[in-house]
């Protein structure tokens, strides 16, 4: 939440910085804004509304051409999205414009002290108290790192904060508390940012900024230190993408984009982790299989379509490794005393890598000895760093707020560290773990298959544009499935929808049933499942209330066809791995829907793509 950048070298920052912001505006759209500093003094335009307001802006009032700049792009939690409330803040003394990302939560404490010697407030917002503590060290004559320093010892809560001072030409400084911030490095340049997206036109070179630690940037020179000043390592990565995984090639949005992206991304997940004879190869997980081994209990804890990704896993590590597997929401889990000890394995899944409650999820299972195996799509990012071990998902940048193949490729993984747990613990034959890691390994071409014929999808969701309620149904691994269809429809196509396990339906959801109500059903592969003739009792049940069914079953299965009004078909596997396959149509209806409704598909209105806050 909030997309944040600095950068200082021979570049026109005012440029650097608002293309940074372009490529960062999936982290939030209710402001845009950008500071530089000219001349011992510091300019600024700030707008509320999308970085296309702010490019107006600049266009009637422009900022001179200097290398060192800042700039912020806000989803708003304290004050509503005005001018006023936009970053960078100012200080009132104009020394220092600041840009923050995250909740401070001592902010209305500190304001009164603040208030209580003079300053006179310009926003609502939380961050300018830190503006103005700022203001006040360097102006009373601390360096700006040492500044920063003391003002980070006094917040409370999360936050990443940039700030340039009109005394200090060359020089920004930049801190972080549960918020992400890398820093990237550049040949007589270097920039600091909330992701790599902002900076991957200049460099490839980064460095994690680690917890409470404080960089002070120039264009030559790198300083890390904690909040006391001591010098902190530095862990640097190389971002193995490049620019062009990052702007969206020719599509018009870059959700459509990401879901074509689906086979190469399960194809990259699962690339070198499995042998010629099927057996699989996790060299990441630094974890002795002795410790693997006695293991009792598997709790996967994560938000969103990852929370649902986890669901999926449920189904297949019990199946594969007989290991109790339970899936909690990351913001109820670190709030309940979930029973947990040194012999529970706590599997994170997220593809940021900077969710705020599946953080604080991992930090409350560690304090209690679990082990943390974190699946996450981002290098650098703060989950997989405070986890025992991560699996990284390739699925290159996920920019569209809608998670599309992050989703697929957490699935992937997950079922690589299933099998993976069921081959060191041996609950499952050789041969067995071939057959599926073999059924997996072709599952790629499979996911093209689907692509290739979804055609069809457009002309159906234009028959739902007036639509108030979408139903979707599953059982088994169709459930997650459904939820996440449903998911898709609310994120994008602002659509009230419901994901049901179809057995349920009797219980009372299908009160909700009434005449052309659709409902997407999710049909278990035919002859090899036992619950395939129960959803097809399920669909006749909804049929004969007047639904309207949409229902995706595999190819060859006839007896769904009496009672599909439309028929996706699906190609054959095993029903642990049709989630691969069955959520795409889902994807692609919610994005051709929510652009037939006019609403932009990649920043959906309240949403932003990596929730850092509470
Ligand atoms: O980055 P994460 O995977 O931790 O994100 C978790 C959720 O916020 C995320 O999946 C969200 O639900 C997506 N917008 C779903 O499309």
């Amino acid at each position: 939440m909030c997309g944040i950048i600095g950068y200082v070298g021979p570049r026109v920052a005012r440029e650097v910085v608002v293309d940074g912001l372009r490529r960062m505006e999936y982290r939030g759209y209710d402001s845009a804004g950008v500071a530089v500093l000219d001349g011992g003094a510091i300019e600024f335009r700030k707008k509320a509304g999308k970085i296309a307001n702010l490019d107006a802006e600049l266009a009637i009032s422009p900022l001179p051409d200097t290398g060192l700049g800042i700039g912020h792009t806000r989803w708003a939690t304290h004050g509503g999205p005005t001018d006023d409330n936009a970053h960078p803040h100012v200080s009132a003394n104009e020394r220092v414009a600041l840009i923050h990302n995250g909740i401070i939560e001592n902010f209305a404490s500190l304001r009164s002290e603040l208030v209580a010697e003079g300053v006179v407030f310009r926003s609502q917002t939380d961050t300018e108290v830190a503006a103005q503590l700022l203001g006040r060290e360097v102006s009373a004559g601390a360096d700006l790192a040492e500044a920063m320093r003391t003002v980070c010892r006094r917040l409370e809560g999360a936050f990443t904060l940039v700030a340039i001072d009109a005394d200090n030409a060359g020089r920004l400084v930049a801190a972080r508390r549960n918020s992400p911030l890398v820093v990237g490095v550049g040949d007589g340049e270097n920039f600091v940012a909330s992701d790599v997206a902002a900076f991957i036109e200049f460099t490839r070179h980064a460095i994690e900024l680690g917890q409470d630690e404080v960089v002070d940037v120039t264009a030559d020179a790198i300083t890390i230190t904690d909040f006391f000043g001591e010098p902190a390592p530095s862990h640097p990565f190389e971002v193995t993408w490049d620019l062009s995984a990052a702007e969206k090639g020719g599509y018009d949005w870059f959700m459509r984009k990401e879901i074509y992206e689906q086979p190469k991304a399960v194809a990259d997940t699962l690339l070198g982790r499995y042998a010629a004879d099927g057996s699989l190869k996790l060299d990441e997980l630094h974890i002795p299989a002795s410790e693997l081994r006695s293991i009792d209990k598997i709790i996967v804890v994560a938000c969103g379509s990852a929370y649902y990704a986890g669901l999926v896993a449920k189904y297949a590590i019990e199946h594969w490794t007989r290991i109790a597997c339970e899936v909690e929401i990351a913001s109820e889990f670190r709030y309940r005393d979930p029973i947990i000890d040194g012999s529970t394995l706590v599997v994170t899944i997220s593809q940021s890598g900077e969710t705020a409650d599946t953080l604080m999820a991992i930090r409350h299972a560690r304090e209690q000895r679990a082990k943390v195996i974190a699946i996450c799509n981002t290098n650098g990012a703060t989950i997989p760093r405070e986890s025992d071990a991560v699996i990284y998902t390739h699925a290159g940048p996920e920019i569209g707020v809608a998670s599309t193949k992050g989703f697929l490729t957490q699935v992937a993984a997950c079922y690589l560290l299933g099998l993976y747990l069921a081959q060191v613990r041996g609950t499952m034959f050789d041969d067995e773990i071939h057959a599926v890691m073999t059924e997996l390994a072709a599952t790629p071409p499979l996911i093209q298959q689907v692509l290739d014929g979804l055609g069809p999808i457009k002309e159906l969701a234009a028959r739902f544009v007036g639509t108030k309620s979408v139903l979707f149904l599953g059982r088994h691994v169709g459930y997650p499935v459904a939820l996440e269809g449903a998911l898709k429809l609310k994120e994008i196509a602002y659509l009230h929808a419901e994901g049901f396990p179809a057995g349920e339906l009797k219980h009372g959801p299908i009160a909700l049933v009434e005449g052309g109500v659709p409902i997407f059903v999710v049909v278990p592969p035919q002859g090899r499942d036992q619950l395939h003739d129960k959803v097809v009792s399920n669909i006749q049940e909804v049929r004969a209330r007047g639904a309207l069914t949409i229902v995706l079953a595999e190819a060859g299965d006839a007896e769904v066809e009496p009672y599909a009004d439309v028929l996706f078909r699906l190609p054959k596997v095993s029903t642990l791995l049709q989630p691969l396959v069955a959520t795409v149509p889902l994807q692609m209806f919610a994005c051709e829907l929510a652009t037939l409704k006019g609403y932009d598909v990649d920043q959906p209105r309240n949403l932003a793509k990596s929730v850092t806050v509470e």
